[in-house]
C-alpha cells in the first residue's frame, strides 16, 4: 500500500447506533484481570471512566466510524481476564481480525503473561490476525513496572503490529487506539482488493489475448493468476469482514 495513500486517509467518527455498514470487523481485548480492559472499553468508545466489577465472560461494544468511503463497524469483545474463565473466552476469538493485548505499566505479571494470551490466541483465531500491544495505566507513572522501551521492544520482537501505552483514566490514547484498529483493518482490505482485481484483470488479459487468437501468451499467465491466487487465500486474514 503506498505511503501516500495511508496519508490522505480521511475519517469520522459515527454514532454508536449507526446501522448500515460497507465492512464489520470483529476485536477482542484480553490480557490479564484488573489491567483495565473494561475501562478502556468504555473510555475510548463513550469517553466514559468508571470503576467496574470484574468481567464474566465478555462485554460487547461497537466503535463505528467512516474512513473514506467506507462505513465501518468495529465489533469490540471486551473479555474477562480471570484465570477460572479462560477456556470459556478463548472460545470468542474465532474469527476475530484483530487482537489486542492488554497489561498495566503498574503490574509486571501482567507483563510478563503477554506469552500464553497470544499462545491461546493462536490456537483458536487466523495466524494472521492482527495484534495491537497496550501498556494501559500510563497515568500511574510514579508506580510504573514496565518501560515503555520494553513494551516496544517485545512488541517489535513479535512482529506484532502496534505497540500504544494508554490511560482509560485519562483517556490518554484510548479513542486513537480503536481508530489506529480500524485503519490498519481497512488498509488490510483495501490490499485483499488490490489483489483480486490483479487475478480479474491477469484472467480478462487472458481472455482478450484468446479472442485476438494470441494463444501463445496464456500458457506463460497460468502460473501467474495461479500464484495471485494462492497470495489472495493466504493473505484475506479478515475472515469476518463482510459488506453489507
Ligand atoms: P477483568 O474484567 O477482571 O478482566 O478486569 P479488566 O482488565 O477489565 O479491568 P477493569 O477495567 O475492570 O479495571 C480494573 C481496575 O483498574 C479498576 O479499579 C479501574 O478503575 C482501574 N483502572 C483501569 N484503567 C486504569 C487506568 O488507566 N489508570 C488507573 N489509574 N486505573 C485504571
Amino acid at each position: 500500500m503506498e505511503e501516500k495513500i495511508k496519508k490522505n486517509i480521511k475519517y469520522e467518527i459515527l454514532p454508536e447506533d449507526f446501522k448500515i455498514f460497507d465492512l464489520c470487523f470483529k476485536i477482542i481485548i484480553i490480557g490479564d484481570s484488573g489491567v483495565g480492559k473494561t475501562c478502556l472499553t468504555l473510555q475510548g468508545t463513550k469517553n466514559i471512566f468508571q470503576d467496574t466489577n470484574s468481567t464474566v465472560g465478555f462485554e460487547f461494544s461497537n466503535f463505528n466510524l467512516k474512513i473514506n468511503d467506507k462505513y465501518i463497524n468495529l465489533s469490540i469483545w471486551d473479555t474477562c481476564g480471570q484465570e477460572i474463565y479462560r477456556s470459556l473466552i478463548s472460545g470468542f476469538y474465532r474469527n476475530c481480525s484483530l487482537a489486542m493485548i492488554v497489561y498495566s505499566i503498574t503490574d509486571i505479571k501482567s507483563f510478563n503473561n503477554i506469552d500464553s494470551w497470544i499462545k491461546d490466541l493462536k490456537i483458536q483465531s487466523s495466524p494472521d490476525v492482527k495484534i495491537i500491544l497496550i501498556g494501559n495505566k500510563c497515568d500511574l507513572n510514579d508506580i510504573r513496572q514496565v518501560s515503555k522501551e520494553k513494551g516496544e521492544m517485545f512488541c517489535k520482537d513479535n512482529n506484532f503490529t502496534m505497540f500504544f501505552e494508554t490511560s482509560a483514566k485519562t483517556g490518554f490514547n484510548t479513542k486513537n487506539l480503536f481508530i489506529e484498529a480500524a485503519k490498519i483493518l481497512y488498509f488490510e482490505y483495501l490490499n485483499v482488493q488490490e489483489k483480486k482485481n490483479n487475478i480479474i484483470n491477469c484472467i480478462n488479459e487472458n481472455k482478450n489475448n484468446n479472442i485476438k487468437g494470441v494463444n501463445n501468451n496464456v500458457k506463460n499467465h497460468i502460473p501467474v493468476v495461479k500464484k495471485l491466487k494462492r497470495e489472495v487465500i493466504q493473505d484475506d486474514v479478515i475472515p469476518n469482514q463482510c459488506i453489507c
